[in-house]
């Protein structure tokens, strides 16, 4: 099977982009049977970084995030999107078989419309270069978060466009892969984990900043004594996320019984959290004086990446008539 994933280096990552996205490329390289390509999609992240350092320094910063999480170039083809440049040609030869409607009704740009934000060309064509990206490899499977469900729509329908347009299947329609259980990460305020609300715990924050990030998530006035409300309760969400299973049952317990309060709750996840990324948090600094191998292994992805992108690129300007 052959997996696609993509990550925007738009800002430090958080622990909703691990659970929802770079557990399960971890998880999905581990399976030999299964071909994986994740890249740094840089060229998305254009539509809202119009600084040349930030983005070069970000796109840096992902990819040593990357490999400290466990991504292996060994298993896995790391790259960087901008270093595939076929991306930016098979999305024009989409683009004159997408519909205009179809990217009018996207979330992603009507979100940022109706938040009053001027879109550019580049927000609006976002989903058919991520089309690119995927269709470019003829990916089986996409692992993302529920956020990007509707992105994988508009490529098949695109795909399945060209494919009819074109009158052959040159392009493979691909599947979305999103865990239920995990599928949206709450941030400290209650509302989706995510670097445009504020909200967000980064993995890879200082331990001083993420203790003071955790000591502010958002709970009610529930007195110490009395059971806690589960539903709808941030805290109990991102505990449930964290403790083994074995623990659980006791962790629980705090919230139906009574008796622990919210401050004693929040010690604990951080404790769980600091835990769970020590490894990734021991990694990062190593790699982080190693940024020449960081480096290798993007160009080494590119060129592994290109040999598959030059096949399905033949056959897209043959039917095409380019070539
Ligand atoms: P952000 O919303 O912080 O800008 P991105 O859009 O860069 O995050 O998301 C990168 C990846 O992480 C995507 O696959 C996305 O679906 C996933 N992701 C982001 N936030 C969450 C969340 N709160 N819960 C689950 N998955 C998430
Ligand atoms: N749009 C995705 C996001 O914001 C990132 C992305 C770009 C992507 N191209 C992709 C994800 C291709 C999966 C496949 O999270």
């Amino acid at each position: 099977m052959r997996v696609l994933s993509g990550v925007q280096p738009s800002g430090r990552l958080h622990i909703g982009n691990y659970f929802g996205a770079i557990r399960q490329f971890v998880e999905l390289q581990r399976d030999p049977s299964n071909e994986c390509f994740y890249f740094i999609a840089n060229l998305h992240a254009m539509t809202t970084v119009h600084d040349g350092s930030t983005l070069k320094e970000n796109t840096q910063m992902l990819a040593v995030d990357f490999l400290a999480l466990g991504l292996d170039p060994k298993r896995s083809v790391l790259y960087r999107q901008s270093d595939i440049p076929e991306v930016t040609e098979l999305s024009w030869l989409l683009s004159t078989v997408t519909p205009m409607g179809l990217l009018q009704r996207c979330h992603s740009y009507k979100d940022k419309v109706a938040k009053g934000l001027s879109p550019n060309h580049g927000l609006f064509a976002y989903p058919v270069l991520m089309a690119a990206d995927i269709l470019i490899v003829r990916a089986d499977k996409v692992p993302v978060g529920k956020d990007q469900k509707q992105h994988l729509e508009v490529t098949r329908d695109v795909a399945a466009a060209f494919n009819h347009e074109y009158g052959e299947e040159v392009l493979k329609l691909p599947e979305e892969m999103i865990l239920p259980e995990v599928a949206v990460v709450p941030g400290i305020d209650g509302r989706k984990m995510s670097k445009s609300y504020g909200n967000t715990l980064d993995i890879f924050a200082p331990e001083a900043e993420l203790k003071k990030r955790v000591m502010s998530i958002v709970t009610d006035s529930t007195p110490v004594e009395e059971p806690k409300p589960i539903r709808g309760n941030t805290l109990y969400q991102l505990l449930k996320l964290f403790t083994p299973k074995e623990e659980w049952r006791e962790v629980r317990t705090w919230f139906t019984q009574g008796g622990t309060g919210y401050g004693k709750m929040k010690q604990h996840l951080l404790g769980l959290i600091l835990e769970y990324f020590k490894e990734a948090r021991a990694k990062r600094e190593e790699l982080m004086g190693d940024l020449g191998y960081v480096e290798r292994v993007l160009q080494e992805g590119a060129a592994r990446a290109r040999a598959v992108v030059a096949e399905v690129m033949a056959d897209c300007r043959r039917v095409c008539g380019l070539r």
